[in-house]
């Protein structure tokens, strides 16, 4: 398996793998599929990675670039995330993230902020308590969490929106 960045050749496959993914999610919206085509449409894409096994898809990650205010500072979001259904489990998420995270890192984001499950995202070294300075319509939840890149960057209070198309 290797994960790669996606490339306009597998957008027709990755819309069927995200939407099969969350179909196995008890929290899914139904809307990722059209979330990534939205976050590609208004030039939002920081990083979208695929995982690729003999030719095939079997994992995707987004992570856009959110807007902050003060609007210098720049934070990255990471979602949706999936893997095939029948492939889940067996490592193909985590080195999707932990890909994701460095190219965030090499691009200067300072942050990278999810919504996620809370039994998950910590093992990576996302917090909620990391989160308490971002203002956010999502801050105080547990599944919001964010994970520092930087020195600082989730000391000083800043605001960090979702692109749009997460509505
Ligand atoms: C979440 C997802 C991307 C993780 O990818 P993955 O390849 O299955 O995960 P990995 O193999 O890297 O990691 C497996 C670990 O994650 C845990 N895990 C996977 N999905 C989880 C979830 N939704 N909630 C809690 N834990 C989860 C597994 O239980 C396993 O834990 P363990 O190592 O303690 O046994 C994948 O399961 C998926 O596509 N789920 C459906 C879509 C979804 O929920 N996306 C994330 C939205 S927050």
């Amino acid at each position: 398996m290797i994960i790669r960045p996606a490339t306009p050749g597998d957008y027709a496959a990755i819309r069927p793998l995200v939407q099969a993914a969350f179909a196995t999610a008890d929290h899914a919206s139904g809307t990722e599929a059209d979330i990534v085509e939205g976050v590609r449409a208004e030039g939002a894409v920081l990083a979208e990675l695929v995982a690729e096994d003999a030719g095939e898809i079997v994992g995707h990650a987004l992570f856009s670039r959110m807007t902050c205010d003060p609007k210098e500072r720049f934070f990255a979001a990471l979602g949706p995330i999936a893997a095939a259904p029948e492939r889940q489990k067996a490592g193909i998420g985590s080195a999707l993230l932990r890909a994701g995270v460095e190219i965030c890192r090499a691009a200067g984001a300072e942050a990278v902020v999810l919504l996620g499950h809370v039994s998950y995202y910590p093992r990576f070294g996302f917090s909620s308590e990391a989160a308490r300075v971002i203002a956010s319509p999502f801050a105080g939840l547990d599944a919001f969490m964010a994970l520092a890149l930087t020195p600082g960057a989730l000391e000083a209070p800043v605001k960090a929106d979702y692109p749009a198309a997460f509505g």
